[in-house]
């Protein structure tokens, strides 16, 4: 790998596999919404973690900036204790001491004019006493409402002098409409090449295993397709509610929180074709050939559902219209099945079908490839409890890993087939610590590789889907709650599968 000028190795034993990676370049790092529930739980981990690992930057500031009162003291000593609850490693005073020197506060609001003078000024003395060169990332870890002035300050203080980079959390944008806008706003002030739209998902160490188990390994990839593949499920269920968050909740719905972003990239990193090669821009633009070739679902192909009163892991929870900030007849929607159409040679005919859901048994987010039967099936009569095909499952999370389903002879006299599973689970295999998603995405923002970002052709795209179907549903009103809590979701999901003489995956 070619090492941009100006960057240097470093020694580093706690980097396993990481050891040709370039150090980024010096940077200043601001955090807009440092007083937010993210920096808390998220950023501050991640960058300890970095830190750890010295993969920061050996120049380096990190600039909290929100509207709450607070000083330079007061953030490290709020940001310590936020390490210390949430980091994956242990809590070590060398390296936060380290961190701590490089963190600062700004307390302002972007909205009143001048609002951003502050942190200009901070950035020019950063950059003066250590060296930053005019470097920038600006992370925008604050509500929708809030970009836009924020946008506005950062284009108008633009100088010219070194790299600017910007992370954009999700939502990006309601509907297509307002993502095009979001999109025309951040384009007036930065490239699209400047822009990182980030989707944790794909900085999970498992969904990049998947781009590793398709194209390093020459076994799947001629048995990836129609010919082989009977079908595809993709499960993202999670066991909790919304977590005090209704406002949000409330006008995003299954559909926008989970199946316009994470669900249809963790579809186009299954479906997509190998790329040319690993770059930012090949890899996007396989994926995003998935996303256009998706068929809009008729409405006998899309079930949406809400929670009900119900007991999970053996707790009782109320129902969603009786979560605090929610209406009492409310019709948003906690939980989405579909089946959907990769309309390419690769994939024609074949379903995919995926599901998410809030208040659903457990936690889980799966990938499952199920192949076709064997041709000719002279062990079916023998086989004990019926054989089943062979289904290859990538487990996201919890319990990181991949497993084959396959059919193996039962040890004693006779020919008794059961499926048995092949494991590859990550603790097992390497003993070391799953990293956060997010420090793979602010370590590869500090180094200006946007592949597991999400360019802006793909959020259209995926919005375009959301809204076909959004516009469907307006046309009824649906009967909810329609599940209970602590369970796999509406009948009505089961009968989607059904009707193709097909089933969910087995829990
Ligand atoms: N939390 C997560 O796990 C998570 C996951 C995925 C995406 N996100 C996204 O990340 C962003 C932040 O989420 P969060 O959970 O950290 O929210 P949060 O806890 O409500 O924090 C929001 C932050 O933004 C600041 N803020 C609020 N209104 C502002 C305004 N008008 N102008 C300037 N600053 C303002 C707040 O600080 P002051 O009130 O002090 O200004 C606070 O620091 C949101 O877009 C959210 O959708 C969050």
């Amino acid at each position: 790998m070619a090492v941009a000028p100006g960057t240097a190795r470093q020694e580093n034993p706690l980097a396993e596999g990481l050891a040709l990676r370039p150090s980024p370049d010096p940077c200043a790092l601001v955090i807009f919404g440092a007083s937010g529930d993210l920096a808390h739980r998220k950023l501050l981990p991640a960058l300890y973690a970095l830190a750890l690992r010295r993969l920061l930057p050996s120049r380096f500031a990190i600039v909290g900036v929100a509207r709450t009162a607070a000083t330079d003291e007061s953030f490290r000593e709020d940001m310590k204790a936020a390490v210390q609850e949430h980091a994956r490693d242990p809590f070590r005073q060398d390296v936060w001491a380290k961190l701590a020197a490089s963190l600062h506060y700004v307390a302002t609001d972007f909205a009143d004019a001048g609002g951003e003078d502050a942190l200009h000024r901070l950035l020019e003395r950063l950059d003066q006493e250590r060296g930053l060169g005019g470097n920038r990332v600006y992370y925008l870890a604050v509500p929708p409402p809030a970009v836009s002035p924020i946008v506005d300050a950062l284009g108008r203080r633009r100088d010219g002098r070194g790299w600017t980079r910007l992370i954009v959390e999700k939502p990006f944008g309601h509907d297509l409409a307002s993502a095009r806008a979001l999109t025309a706003k951040l384009r007036a002030c930065f490239a699209e090449e400047e822009i990182f739209r980030i989707d944790h998902y794909l900085g999970k160490e498992t969904v990049q295993n998947l781009l590793a188990l398709r194209f390093a390994n020459g076994i799947f990839e001629p048995i990836w397709n129609r010919q082989f593949v009977d079908h595809v499920q993709i499960t993202v269920a999670e066991s909790i509610g919304i977590e005090g968050r209704a406002g949000y909740y409330e006008q995003a719905g299954a559909i926008r929180d989970i199946f316009q972003n994470h669900l249809l990239q963790l579809l186009a990193l299954t479906a997509m074709e190998p790329p040319i090669d690993f770059t930012a821009e090949s890899v996007r633009n396989e994926k995003v050939k998935v996303l256009r070739a998706l068929r809009t679902p008729g409405p006998r192909s899309v079930v949406r559902g809400q929670y009900g009163r119900g007991f999970v892991e053996g707790v009782e929870v109320p129902a969603y219209r009786e979560e605090e900030g929610v209406a009492p007849d409310s019709i948003t929607e906690t939980y989405v099945a579909a089946k959907l159409y990769v309309d390419n040679w690769r994939w024609a005919d074949t379903p995919f079908y995926v599901r998410m859901g809030k208040r659903l048994a457990r936690r889980e987010t799966t990938i499952a490839i199920q192949f076709k039967r064997a041709p000719h099936p002279p062990f079916e009569e023998i086989a004990a409890e019926g054989l089943r095909p062979n289904v290859l499952l990538v487990h996201v999370q919890p319990d990181e890993g991949v497993s084959l389903a396959i059919g193996a002879k039962v040890p004693g006299q006779g020919m008794t087939i059961r499926t048995v599973h092949m494991d590859f689970l990550y603790g097992g295999a390497f003993r070391t610590g799953m990293p956060e998603a997010y420090e793979r995405l602010i370590l590869d923002t500090l180094l200006g590789d946007s592949t597991l970002f999400t360019r802006t052709d793909e959020v259209e795209e995926q919005w375009s889907l959301v809204d076909a179907i959004v516009a469907a549903w307006q046309r009824d009103r649906p009967a909810f709650p329609n599940y209970a809590a602590g369970t796999w979701g509406p009948p009505s999901a089961d009968d989607l599968m059904h009707r193709d003489g097909r089933s969910w995956r087995r829990h």
